[in-house]
């Protein structure tokens, strides 16, 4: 046989093999899509969830001291012991709830490592998880990685409050977990004590487990206060907490994060962890422990800064805002003034024709729900925000 034969024969072999395809999202996800757009036609990122601004420089050079001093060698699986204290110490100071470092936190390579390593910990195939839409984009696909099923509830536009009857209604025998994310991404809703009490009377009396999504945890605008399920007494045996420090310290890059759950769910997770990344960034992990010894930034004050000059700026252009933020770094916009292409069109036409890269909320919806509604990251310099709304200003 040829070589040109032989190569035919196998190009033939490997297309029919069959890969799976795993989860039912289309294509690449949104905020790849829309950051590379915003590249391709040099608009200003209001787009993914990151910022623009240096970090703390005791932090930067926190992180070049470990790698300096030796510090580059496996961590412990569960993360470094002086961090999972310092992480126990943080929520006795800020939440006064009691955090045993060895047996109930992990720290993990980001929070969508974690929130998949949670789903992963307790999912079987056929299982259901309940996932309040608008939602980030990784909680489907990682149910359905898992063999499991996501049922979505809509969340009630614009103040995007939970329908607790629908909630209720959507339990099955089959439900083993509801995911929740306060503050939101993308709506910048929070949720009250009120809404934590709701979810432990729908799940009493069930084997119900709790993925608290609470990665924008310290970004609460207007004197609100962040309400954690690790404060809920009924709720929190039955819950993994997930973080990221990336939110917090405007360090998305560096990938840290870390799950606080009842130490039988935290050995549950661990079961998984230790085999998908074993362990995570040591010199990260030794910087942000000393940082965050040293913590003493009001970070929510500096966001609220960032959202309260946006929030200003944009009185100027022909967006309506419904609602200010109240926590994250995420402000949605209705741009019914403006024309009523579908929100998906509208982003493309806002990055091409004005510059300015945003992401359509319909991309955080199962169903593709179009509320005509797009979402700005306002984590940004006064100059990118100012430059940013020169052009939207300019939209006629
Ligand atoms: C609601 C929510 N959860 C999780 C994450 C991911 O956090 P990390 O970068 O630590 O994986 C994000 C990031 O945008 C988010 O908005």
């Amino acid at each position: 046989m040829s070589v040109v034969a032989i190569a035919g024969f196998l190009l033939l072999l490997y297309c029919s093999m069959h890969i799976p395809e795993k989860h039912s999202a289309a294509g690449t996800t949104i905020f790849t899509v829309m950051s590379a757009m915003a590249q391709q036609h040099n608009a200003i990122n209001l787009s993914q969830g990151f910022p623009d601004f240096h970090i703390d420089e005791r932090l930067s050079d926190a992180l070049g001291q470990a790698a300096a001093g030796g510090f580059n060698q496996y961590a412990p699986m569960a993360g470094l012991p002086a961090l999972k204290r310092q992480i126990a110490e943080s929520f006795k100071r800020r939440y006064n709830v009691t955090v045993d470092p060895d047996t109930e936190v992990t720290i993990t390579p980001g929070a969508t490592y974690a929130i998949y390593t949670a789903f992963t910990a307790i999912l079987s195939p056929g299982d259901e998880v309940i996932v309040l839409e608008p939602a980030y984009d990784s909680y489907i696909p990682n149910i359905e990685m898992n063999g499991a099923k996501a049922v979505v509830v809509s969340l009630q536009a614009p103040s995007f409050t939970v329908d607790w009857q629908q909630v209720r209604d959507a339990i099955t025998p089959k439900t083993k977990a509801i995911i929740v994310n306060t503050p939101h991404n993308p709506t910048g809703a929070i949720w009250t004590k009120q809404d934590w009490d709701e979810l432990a009377a729908a799940v009493r009396g069930t084997e119900i487990f709790i993925l608290s999504d609470e990665v924008y945890e310290q970004l609460l605008f207007d004197g609100e206060q962040h309400y954690s399920v690790l404060q809920h007494e009924e709720l929190r045996p039955r819950s993994f907490a997930l973080y990221s420090f990336g939110k917090v310290y405007n360090n998305t890059g560096w990938k840290m994060g870390y799950c606080i759950a009842p130490p039988a769910l935290t050995t549950a997770f661990r079961r998984i962890h230790q085999f998908l990344c074993f362990t995570v960034n040591t010199p990260a992990q030794y910087a942000l422990a000393s940082h965050l010894a040293n913590d003493t930034e009001a970070i929510s004050a500096v966001m609220q800064r960032k959202r309260d000059y946006f929030l200003e700026l944009m009185r100027d252009t022909p967006f309506t805002i419904h609602q200010p933020a109240k926590g994250s770094y995420f402000q949605l916009a209705s741009y019914e003034r403006i024309n009523d292409m579908p929100d998906m069109e509208f982003a493309e036409w806002l990055t091409k024709e004005y510059g300015v890269a945003t992401i359509p909320v319909s991309a955080f919806y199962k169903s593709g729900k179009d509320d005509r509604l797009i979402r700005f990251c306002f984590a940004k310099k006064e100059e990118t925000l100012n430059a940013a709304v020169e052009r939207l200003m300019k939209i006629s």
